[in-house]
């Protein structure tokens, strides 16, 4: 019997399919369209008419029989193709991940930070000047008018006679003072340049300027904020002391050491067995200052400091060179993840 041949064919050629889409060709190899049962109901118009019921009976049983067989073949097909998939995708939690390198800040950003943190607690704002000035707010400004000896105290890169890589960022006091009038607490840090190149000095590096204009301020402010800020930066017994110095924007001009954190004073290398280390240049802000500034010299007064970020980041960890904080060797740099 034909109906016979077919279901078996069919059965066979179904059981043999080994994925849902060769499953689904030899579904529609039978049940399709152009498929062999739909022949079969197609040719009953040739079959005797006495005929013809029982062998439509027959082909509708065959037809719903396959529909059956295909339609549990196929459900048992997605079932096993889900576990394969799922098998493939299996990951294993207990292995070990994979390292990953931690970045850290670098040692100068550290401790320009810290010393953020250490004057906006006494209530410093920081203000950021241009990199690239002029003369005027470089040197002139700051009552170093061209000619000045005081102007060889810093190599200057100019750019044009009158345009330069700022030197320090004391150029910073006269564009806050011009935008701004007292009370003034500033804090500027910031790169500056100097043609200088050894084992201490880069030709790029970063200062920090404090600036504090008021009534009646006094070289004693400047003294009790810089002790409060060697404790905090050093250590909780550093002290400070002032030295006479020069500065044409300040008078008068000290320099000022912190007593030494390795040695507590004693005397060790790192001071060269002073007990102290230069840490800072200040000052009393210069009159002309004030006035180059519109601000009355007779009401107000002033402190100002500037100090090398790099300095104080070599003194504080131990770096014997200033090329290393500029090389960024991470071997190097790695030391002070935290
Ligand atoms: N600008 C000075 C320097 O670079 C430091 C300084 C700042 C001194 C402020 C006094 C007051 O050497």
């Amino acid at each position: 019997m034909e109906t016979e041949n077919i279901e078996e064919e069919a059965q066979r050629e179904a059981e043999e399919a080994s994925s849902s889409r060769a499953l689904y060709e030899v579904k529609m190899k039978f049940l399709g369209r152009t498929g062999k049962v739909t022949a079969l109901l197609k040719g009953m118009r040739e079959i005797a008419a006495e005929h013809r019921p029982a062998f439509g009976k027959r082909v509708n049983e065959l037809r719903e029989k396959l529909e059956g067989m295909f339609s549990s073949l196929e459900e048992r097909m997605r079932r096993r193709e889900m576990e394969e998939k799922l098998a493939g995708e299996r990951i294993d939690v207990t292995m070990p991940g994979r390292r990953r390198q931690r970045g850290a800040l670098h040692p100068v950003t550290r401790t320009a930070y810290e010393l953020i943190d250490i004057f906006s607690g006494m209530g410093f704002e920081v203000f950021e000047g241009p990199e690239v000035e002029t003369d005027h707010y470089n040197f002139t400004a700051l009552n170093t008018p061209a000619d000045h000896p005081a102007r060889d105290m810093q190599d200057t890169f100019y750019i044009t006679d009158s345009i330069l890589l700022r030197t320090q960022t004391s150029a910073g006091q006269i564009r806050l003072m011009e935008k701004k009038s007292p009370p003034i607490k500033m804090l500027s840090p910031g790169r500056v340049f100097r043609s200088d190149d050894d084992a201490t000095h880069s030709p790029m590096f970063h200062q920090m300027e404090g600036l504090v204009v008021d009534r009646h301020i006094t070289l004693c402010d400047l003294k009790g904020m810089l002790d409060e800020f060697a404790r905090a930066e050093f250590s909780s017994s550093s002290k400070t002391r002032l030295r006479p110095s020069y500065f044409p924007f300040t008078e008068p001009s000290v320099e000022v050491d912190v007593s030494c954190h390795i040695c507590g004073g004693k005397g060790c290398p790192l001071c060269k067995g002073t007990g102290w280390i230069e840490v800072l240049g200040a000052g009393m802000v210069n009159r002309r200052v004030l006035e180059n500034c519109g601000v009355d010299p007779d009401a107000y007064s002033g402190f100002a400091f500037g100090m090398g970020i790099e300095r104080i980041a070599m003194l504080k960890y131990g770096i014997n060179n200033i090329k290393l904080l500029t090389e960024n060797d991470t071997r190097f740099l790695e030391q002070f993840e935290d």
